[in-house]
């Protein structure tokens, strides 16, 4: 019976973690969504990215696009996340892969690893993306790919829109370069 206790004190510790931890994205952030990998994989084929490049996700929620960058790209991928339950899944999914850095801290404090970058991926909402355009062109290096998926920057024009399916859904991703 203790056992029994004990099982349904963790499910219930695990299930207010999971509550939470969505409710604050939400509220406060984005909500956490993970990408179709068929989908990580257009646009990161579509950014170009090659074998040790360095990667960056800005809001990488479980981990898929770092994933896929380092397993199918040989990329070296770094990743923000804000909310503490994808950010554990993605410190667990992403424990055997030496390329790749999660840092659960506010993508505002990316600076150098946007400067690093060879291509940044976002998967955030267009109000999310309005903030931080700015910083993402001011501070990326002059070869930097940027792509969007499913959502765009409103300053900057893509250089290229292809289509994908995300989860089901027909969908576009933007590609955005600092020098066409
Ligand atoms: C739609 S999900 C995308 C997840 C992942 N990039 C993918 O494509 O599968 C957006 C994620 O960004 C995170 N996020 C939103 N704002 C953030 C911020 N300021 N700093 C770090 N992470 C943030 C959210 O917690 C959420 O997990």
């Amino acid at each position: 019976m203790i056992i029994f206790d004990i099982l349904f004190l963790i499910f219930l510790l695990g299930f207010i973690f999971w509550v939470s931890s969505h409710l604050f994205s939400s509220i406060f952030y984005v909500p956490y969504v993970n990408s179709s990998d068929s989908a990580i994989h257009d646009a990161l084929k579509l950014a170009g990215l090659k074998k040790g490049d360095n990667f960056l996700d800005l809001g990488c929620g479980r981990g898929d696009a770092l994933i896929v960058a380092a397993r199918d790209f040989g990329a070296k991928a770094v990743g923000y996340e804000i909310s503490p339950f994808p950010y554990l899944l993605a410190k667990i999914r992403t424990r055997r892969h030496k390329s790749i850095l999660i840092f659960h801290h506010d993508f505002k404090n990316a600076t150098k690893a946007v400067q690093n970058a060879d291509v940044i991926y976002l998967y955030l909402l267009n109000s999310v993306l309005d903030k931080i355009e700015g910083k993402i062109f001011d501070n990326s290096n002059d070869r930097a790919k940027i792509v969007t998926l499913a959502f765009k920057f409103v300053k900057h024009q893509p250089t290229k829109i292809i289509e994908t399916k995300n989860l089901g859904r027909e969908t576009n991703i933007y590609l955005y370069s600092k020098n066409p």
